[in-house]
């Protein structure tokens, strides 16, 4: 048995879970950063006007009060559906802590100058990589892709490289939260938060 082998399933409380659901996460959060290599992981799911899903991994990049930040390509299949229909889906899973969050809210881009700031502090060939690729765009090949990240490298050659107009982030401001909790006996736990009358969040459990 390695650690990723030891179930470590703790029961939920929605007495013990925080009230603000953003605080909530945090904390499975921590716990997930101990145990998951790559916690940012995340899956995003968008649906165009006429309700078409489509859902796709993103790395999860921000989580403030505001809401959740992701980023990638303005132009992209997931940008075009955001552009006519701005809500989301994220999902995450915690498979070594039996836990799934699921976020439900509207999307809106992230602010230039945050999209900026992040984008400085991308390693250089993404930066390139974020010029070259017409993201979800078709391409005759492999190495057409490769060339034109070469003529990007050409293009910025010993300076900076700045942020695509096309590039930035989208924040996915909450309307619901669900966390849920995988149980030995399978009556697993489930705990929606709703935004209160007044403010605040209420808690309900479901049924599994
Ligand atoms: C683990 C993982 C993380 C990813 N992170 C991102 C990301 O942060 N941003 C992004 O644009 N695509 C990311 N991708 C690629 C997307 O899944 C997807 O292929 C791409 O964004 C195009 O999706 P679209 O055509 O629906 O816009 C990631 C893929 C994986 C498997």
């Amino acid at each position: 048995m390695t650690e990723f082998d030891t179930p470590r399933w703790i029961p939920l409380d929605e007495r013990s879970l925080d009230p603000d659901p953003f605080v909530q996460f945090e904390r499975w959060w921590e716990e997930a950063v101990a145990v998951v290599r790559e916690p940012e992981a995340i899956c995003l799911a968008t649906a165009d006007a006429s309700g078409q899903p489509r859902a796709r991994m993103v790395l999860l990049r921000g989580r403030d009060e505001r809401g959740f930040s992701i980023y990638t390509n303005y132009l992209s299949r997931k940008g075009e559906d955001l552009a006519e229909n701005p809500r989301a889906s994220l999902l995450w899973y915690v498979e070594p802590l039996g836990r799934q969050v699921r976020i439900e809210g509207s999307v809106e881009q992230v602010s230039a100058a945050e999209s900026d700031d992040y984008f400085a502090a991308r390693p250089r060939g993404h930066q390139l990589g974020a010029h070259a690729s017409h993201q979800s765009q078709p391409i005759e090949s492999r190495s057409a892709l490769e060339d034109a990240v070469v003529e990007q490298e050409r293009r910025f050659a010993d300076a900076d490289v700045p942020r695509p107009e096309h590039w930035g982030g989208y924040r996915i401001v909450p309307t619901s939260f669900e966390f849920w909790q995988h149980r030995e006996d399978r009556i697993h736990d489930r705990v929606l938060y709703a935004p209160a009358e007044g403010g605040g969040w209420d808690r309900h459990r479901h049924q599994p």
